[in-house]
Order: structure tokens, then sequence, then C-alpha cells
């Protein structure tokens, strides 16, 4: 994060500031060849350059209610009562739950002093006076349930005082209609854990879960906790299907996680642990994140790893560099103060064996401590790992960075440790962080960019410039920010071209991901983002499709091409696997262009092709209400080793062509 982007989120922090309206400045078609004259793109096959084949993935951070509340398909919110004021304001152990006494007499307290154990120190105490009264989960915004669908229930009890008899759970519209109900009796004065399926009679998009006790005395609760077992994969405690789809859909090579500012922190006690995050669910240490809401850690490691698995994508976790984020203490204040903090070298070892710890875990033989406890998880394979994230270049920083870095590579030569070179693609911490970098030797650094439209047009060559004996590139979130942080086709167009870019550079260009990922339309933090959703829809955004046509046409040899024309932004690969050669024609003027594409080699290309199509007028954006104002529409067409094609006006074009030998 930025000074600029603190201003930015001091006036809103929800709802960030305007930004300067981009003037593009990109070429006309009076610039170059009048309408008449096609454009001639030739391509120059025989010329190949390999790139990474894994260039293009996806940044999953859990910002704008992304994970809980959002990907990871838990419906029941403060499941373990441990929200407090730290992580937002006006928050407590029992917010999104509330006493009912419409049957019955009692109250409502949360208590430590006879925790489930020591990560969940807080629980519900229900004190029924008169047999009836219980407590009420209004989830995230209303629980969504679907008729005929079943629900894995789970929840603690301890009886602490009287005879509170049994629990009954009952799943209910907002009126108080019954959608499916479970009871549990035998009840101990030790912690228990009662499980059931629950059957939904209905649907209903805003139900509520409620617990009565059937007694009279105290009940502690704990982890109540309620699952769809329609899960993505069917993963138990897994993610939302739909959202979990859509971005399978994007066909990412990487997955980075958890974040993004929250992977560093809010305080040096606030970074994200990942030995925090994985186990049975109770077992797990939520904590307040950073993004002023809570983190279940619901969605921990293990469930990162699994999903990358099972969208066939390479996991790239990110831990922190020993430092807390700079902008640390901004909206509350940490015992160790505001701003970027180091560890203390004494606690250095420690953090550094959590560094190998979680590449023992993700790689390490099951007969190893933490590969035993990976096991379950499948497969994992860590190839990747970032260390800090947009952290001001200090010597603190650089001190600890230096230490986990040769620590790891001495230990690992085989993992690829990800540097990083400041929140911005400029300025002092970019410029330091590429000294240090260079100096290091490091073998890939992290950068970022959220600029106008306007500055990715003006950019198009800045890694044509990069020094290629030096560091590789992940670039590792980067958006358009149009006029008002709308995503407007405008944006995607400028971010289009810009992938061809990167893709014209993917042997100094690794990666890059997009970012953010997800935002909960009522409770977005940052804007613009890739995909939207509430508790039922999805909004894909242009920027969406923009990245999905990239990712699904990914290619890891790079053919250069010529034209005779800036009104066209063209890049073409070939996909080894397949042979296919993917041609990317990127036109955001406002006339159609009639291109000629002409394979300059002895490549056989197929004369049926497909390309997919994606346009409309610049300031267009997807709503809710017009989803479909800009999607992509795909066809069969003519290609051959000479073709022609008329790129339409402000639009990204993806045609795919076979080869044959
Ligand atoms: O993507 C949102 C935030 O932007 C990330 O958390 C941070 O790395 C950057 O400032």
């Amino acid at each position: 994060m930025t000074n600029a982007w603190i201003k930015k989120q001091t006036c809103k922090w929800f709802v960030m500031a305007a930004i300067a309206t981009p003037v593009l400045s990109h070429p006309t078609q009076a610039e170059n060849a009048t309408p008449a004259d096609p454009v001639i793109v030739t391509v120059r096959a025989s010329q190949p350059k390999n790139i990474s084949p894994y260039l293009f993935g996806i940044f999953f951070e859990d910002l704008n209610y992304a994970a809980d509340g959002g990907l990871y398909a838990e419906l029941v919110q403060n499941r373990s009562f441990e929200y407090s004021a730290a992580d937002s304001k006006n928050w407590n152990s029992l917010t999104a739950w509330e006493l009912v006494q419409n049957y019955g007499k009692g109250s409502l307290t949360v208590e430590t002093n006879l925790p489930l154990n020591e990560k969940n120190p807080h629980y519900a105490v229900l004190t029924v006076e008169n047999a009836g009264a219980g407590l009420r989960s209004a989830g995230f915004d209303g629980i969504v349930l679907k008729a005929g669908e079943k629900y894995d229930l789970s929840l603690f009890t301890k009886v602490i005082s009287g005879k509170p008899g049994s629990i009954v759970v009952r799943l209910e519209s907002k009126s108080g209609g019954l959608l499916g109900e479970a009871k549990f009796s035998k009840l101990s004065g030790d912690w228990r854990k009662f499980t059931d399926t629950i059957k939904a009679s209905a649907t209903d998009s805003d139900a509520r879960l409620l617990i009565v006790a059937s007694g009279v005395g105290a009940v502690g609760l704990d982890m109540v906790s309620l699952f769809p077992q329609k899960t993505f994969h069917n993963r138990p405690n897994g993610l939302r299907p739909d959202l979990a789809q859509i971005i399978a859909d994007l066909h990412p090579k990487f997955m980075r996680f958890p974040g993004g500012c929250l992977a560093h922190g809010d305080g040096l006690d606030n970074m994200y642990r990942w030995k925090d995050t994985i186990g049975p669910i109770e077992q797990r240490k939520g904590q307040p994140n950073i993004w002023r809401y809570h983190q279940s850690v619901g969605l921990g490691y293990f469930e990162y790893f699994q999903f990358c698995e099972d969208i066939g994508a390479k996991p790239l976790p990110v831990v922190a560099a020993g430092v807390c984020c700079q902008n640390s203490g901004y909206l509350i204040t940490h015992k160790y103060g505001i701003g970027q903090r180091g560890l203390p070298m004494e606690l250095m070892p420690a953090y550094l064996q959590d560094v190998f710890d979680l590449i023992e875990w993700a790689n390490g033989p099951v007969t190893s401590t933490w590969g035993a406890k990976r096991a379950a998880a499948g497969h994992p394979n860590l190839e990747y790992l970032g260390v800090g994230n947009e952290d001001a270049q200090t010597d603190v920083f650089r001190e600890r960075f230096k230490m986990i870095y040769d620590a790891v590579k001495a230990k690992h030569p085989e993992i690829t440790v990800i540097g990083t070179v400041g929140p911005d693609p400029s300025g002092s911490d970019y410029d330091a962080g590429w000294k240090f970098a260079n100096e290091q030797h490091l073998e890939m650094v992290d950068e970022h960019g959220y600029k106008s439209p306007q500055w990715f047009w003006d950019n198009l060559a800045r890694f044509d410039a990069y020094d290629r004996t030096k560091s590789k590139v992940y670039l590792g979130e980067y958006a358009a920010h149009d006029t008002g942080h709308t995503n407007t086709l405008r944006s995607a167009l400028a971010e289009a071209a810009y992938m061809t870019s990167l893709e014209r550079n993917g042997d100094v260009v690794r990666l890059a991901s997009y970012a953010p990922l997800l935002a909960n339309e009522r409770h977005v933090q940052w804007r613009p983002d890739m995909v939207y959703f509430n508790n039922t829809n999805i909004l894909l955004t242009a920027n969406y499709f923009v990245q999905q046509m990239f990712g699904q046409n990914q290619g890891d040899v790079y053919l250069p091409s010529d034209s005779n024309t800036t009104n066209l932004i063209i890049s073409v690969v070939q996909e080894k696997k397949t042979g296919d050669i993917i041609a990317k024609l990127v036109n955001v003027t406002d006339t159609p262009v009639t291109s000629r594409l002409d394979f300059a080699s002895d490549i056989k290309v197929d004369s049926k092709a497909v390309k997919t199509v994606l346009g409309g007028d610049l300031s267009s954006v997807n709503t809710f209400a017009n989803p479909r104002n800009i999607i992509p529409v795909t066809s069969a067409m003519v290609a051959g080793k000479s073709f022609s094609y008329e790129v339409p006006a402000h639009s990204l074009t993806v045609i795919r062509m076979k080869t044959r030998r």
C-alpha cells in the first residue's frame, strides 16, 4: 500500500476517491493507414521465442469479504464468537447473532473461562429461564438454502449449569417458517461436538439458523457451522461452487495467496501465520483482517493448496518478510506501534522455521513431521514462494528479507523465491527495491501497478526495456483504474493491450495477476475488482473476460509480428502442447480495422479457426441489472496462412488456429 493509497483510503477506506479522468492518447485511424488500406500483420513464425508457460494466474486476497462471506462456503457468520472491536469498530463476540425469546425467556452472554481450546477463547452461553429461548444467526447477509440440498451442521456444546436439555437447531425463513431441523441430546459437562445433515425443504435466499435449548439451565456453544454439501469438487469445508468455477474458468496457471496487505498484516501480531490456518476448523486461530473485518481462516493453507490442485494452478503462497505492513496501525494501534516494524531478531529463527516448515508441509515426504500433516491435502508441489508484499524498502526490511531469502535458497534451491519492489511501478521504493534485487541477485521480484488506462497505453513498451540479465518479474497486482473506479471496457482494453506486452516480454515477465479478484457487492472495500458477487449472483466484469480470454489462450512460445499500423495492438503465441497458434488483437480506435494476417514461414495454419470477440462502447460496464452489456462472443471463422479479418472498433479479438506439420 502506498501513501497515496492511504490517502485514497482515508477519504473512503471503503469507497476509493476518484482518480483523474484519463484522456486516451493512443493513435487514431487517421494517423496511420486509411480505412481503405488493409493493415498487414506479418507473423514471423520462424523466429519463435520461448516465454513463460505460467504467465497468467490469479491473486486471491480476503478483501471485500472475498473469503469469509464469499468463496469460503461457510454459511454461519462469527461461528466461533471470536469477532471483536479489533476486527471492526462496532463488532463484538455476538455480532451476527441475536437472542431470541419468542417462546421462552433467557439471556445470551459470551465467556472465556472454559474455552473449547486456547485458539478459540470465546464461546456463547445461552442461559434459559423459560424453555424455548435461543440464539439466531443471520449468516452473511442471510443464509442461502436450496430445496432438496443437504447441509452439514456441526457445533460444540457444554452444559454449564442446570438442565438445558437437548438442543434443537432449526433452519428457518426470515418469518420463522421451518426449512429443516436437527436435534441433539445427551449434552455433557465437557465440550462435545455434534453433527448432523439437514435437507432444506424449500429454497430461501434469506434464511436464518436458530439454536434453542429445550430445558432450563445454561449451555455453552461454540464453532457453530453450516456447510452446503455441494461445494466445489464436493470438498468438505470447501468453496462456493459457482464462485470457484468462474475462477477455474480463467484457467489460471498459478494462484497467489493469502494477500496482499493481509499477508504481512496490521502490526507484527497480525502477520498471517500459515500454521494457524490448518487442521480442524475449531483448532485454527482466526484474527482481525487488515481490511477491517474478521478472517476465520476456515479457508486456510490446506484449502488454498487443495483449490490450486483442483484448478490446475501452481500455488504461490506469500509470507511476510519478517516485517508488518508499513501502514500498520493506520486504523487501530497495535502494541508494536504504527508503521513498518520488524520482528525482533530473537524471534527470527522461529519465524524462519515456520517458512521451512511450510516448504516441508508442501513438498516434504509423508514421513516428515509437516509432510505427514499435509498428506491428506493431496499432493501440493511448491515451486514459488513470495517473501514480502509491497514492503517499504528500509534496512529493517532488507535485513529480514535477506535472512529469509538466503536461508531458503541455501536449503531449498529448487524454490523460486520472489522478492518485492514496493507498491508502485515507479518511485523510491521501486528504485530501492530494484537496486536491492540487483545487489542480491534475486531471481524474481513482485511489481505492482494500479494506474489509469492511459498509463497502461503509455507503458506498452515498459518491459521491452528491461535488462534480461537481471531479476525476472512477477507482475503480482495490476489493474487499470478508470474514472470512478468502474470496470469500463476502456479499462479492460487497456489491460488487454498491456497483456499483449506481457506476452511479448514473457521471457522476463514470468507471472502476472490482476488484482483484486473478488468483491462481495455489499462489502466493497476496494474498486475496481475483477468479479462482484452477492449470495446468489455473480457479476463478471469486462476485466474478467479479458483475463479469461488471455488465460484460456496462453502460449509458451511468442511469435513476433510486424504491422504497418499502431492502431492494432497485436500478440501472437503458440501453445507447444497443441501446436495451436493464438493471435490477440486489440483495437481501441472507434473505427473497425481491416487487417490481413500473413504467416511468413512454412507453417501450415488450418483454415478452420475460432474467434472470440469482446467489444462495445468504451464506457460501458456490466452491472447486476445488465450483466451482459459486455460479453465475449465466440464463433467459427476462416483462417489460413494468409487471411483477412476486420477487427471491430473498441475490441479485443482472440483467434485460435490449429496448425499442421
Ligand atoms: O489488491 C489490494 C491491495 O493492493 C493489496 O492488498 C496490496 O498488496 C495492494 O496495496
